[in-house]
């Protein structure tokens, strides 16, 4: 008798490598200095915590599947229609529903070669074959992205700046790549850090998106609104792209908490000065000091920062992870991104990155 086909997934699914975040833990200490990640070093807005908190007596309710009030604040604080803001369950579930519907099996999906690691298993998941193009100095090389589109490619991916290099593209630079791409890919600007970028060539993305119809430009409240717990995410869209995604998302894929908390976050303009300054003095404080202990760093503009680490055993970056994590300090390793060399570190608070220099220090001197 013929054999029944054991169950299997779709083609391809198999192929993923599942992503691994960052450590939350390390052995035997209670309250690990937490570098891993990319959060935010001050925590939300108090603001966002009592909102956060006066939802308790009401999480029987389903909440409002547009999300209308809190399109309408992003749409105040940002200057954009809130019509053609679709929210998401962090902006992780953007780039998958992205995925979803615009690319299947036998196209191609376009990142760059450290791009954030949830591009090529969205786009795997989708069936869809991700392309890596390479990168110049760790950073988007947009002739070398614009040679690898074909006329299978439907999606093309650029974080900016970008997580794990922390580099980012000119506001010109990503013009440039737009007008390369034919009308029928979609540009996909993952503007997750956005807020701590103060380059005066830089644009997150709004401009693009106003003036072009393959444009989307997706954000966070993971990072500098201190929310990651919460799961929230908005993608800034054409009002096309909107529908589509409209259409497929689930029907309330923003919990209400996440929802009350983002408006208060958004609304806090002083909470988020505090945070961008926070980050612009700790960051160079940080990075000059590891540039001090003979640690390459490749220049950031976002809230974490990649040291490569010299190949001698002792001081690798294998060897620095563990001897980081022994002191309680938990760092993300980049061997998934290929670059195992390096650490990336997320800055902390004053306290937390002066205690990281030392141990560095310690570690690099070390006979
Ligand atoms: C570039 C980039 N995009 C998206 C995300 C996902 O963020 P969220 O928490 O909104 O899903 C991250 C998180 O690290 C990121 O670094």
């Amino acid at each position: 008798m013929a054999r029944e086909p054991a169950l299997a997934p779709r083609p391809g699914i198999l192929d993923i490598r599942p992503y691994v975040g960052g450590e939350a833990r390390a052995a035997g200490v209670e309250r690990p200095i937490r570098l891993a990640s990319n959060e935010s070093a001050l925590g939300p807005s108090a603001k966002a915590i009592a909102a956060y908190r006066a939802l308790a007596g009401e999480i029987h309710r389903y909440p409002d599947g547009n999300a209308q009030e809190l399109r309408e604040a992003i749409g105040r604080c940002h200057g954009v229609d809130p019509a053609r803001i679709v929210c998401g369950a962090g902006s992780d579930e953007l780039i998958s529903l992205l995925l979803r519907c615009y690319a299947g099996p036998s196209d191609e999906v376009l990142y760059s070669r450290h791009g954030f690691l949830m591009y090529p298993i969205n786009a795997m998941a989708a069936g869809a074959t991700p392309i890596a193009a390479p990168e110049r100095e760790l950073t988007t090389d947009v002739d070398a992205v614009l040679a690898r589109v074909t006329e299978r490619t439907r999606i093309v991916f650029v974080a900016n700046p970008n997580n794990p290099t922390g580099t980012y593209l000119g506001a010109g630079e990503m013009a440039r790549l737009h007008a390369g791409l034919p009308p029928s890919v979609l540009l996909a600007i993952d503007a997750a850090y956005a807020e701590f970028v103060n380059r005066n060539d830089y644009e997150a993305g709004i401009a693009l998106v106003n003036r072009a119809e393959n444009v989307v430009m997706l954000r966070t409240f993971s990072k500098i609104y201190a929310l990651a717990a919460l799961r929230l995410g908005w993608a800034y869209c054409p009002p096309m792209v909107a529908d589509v995604l409209n259409r497929v998302r689930s029907p309330f894929n923003v919990g209400a908490g996440a929802q009350v908390a983002g408006i208060a976050a958004v609304e806090d303009f002083e909470a988020l000065n505090r945070a961008r300054a926070h980050n612009e003095q700790w960051l160079p404080w940080f990075s000059e000091r590891l540039a001090k202990f003979g640690l390459a760093l490749t220049p950031s503009v976002a809230n974490f920062v990649l040291a490569r680490f010299p190949g001698d055993p002792r001081r690798n970056a294998d060897a620095a992870f563990a001897f980081l994590q022994a002191r309680g300090i938990l760092t993300r390793k980049m061997g998934a991104y290929g670059l195992p060399q390096h650490l990336r570190i997320t800055i902390g608070t004053g306290l937390e990155m002066e205690i990281v220099a030392r141990a560095l220090a310690k570690f690099m001197a070390a006979r």
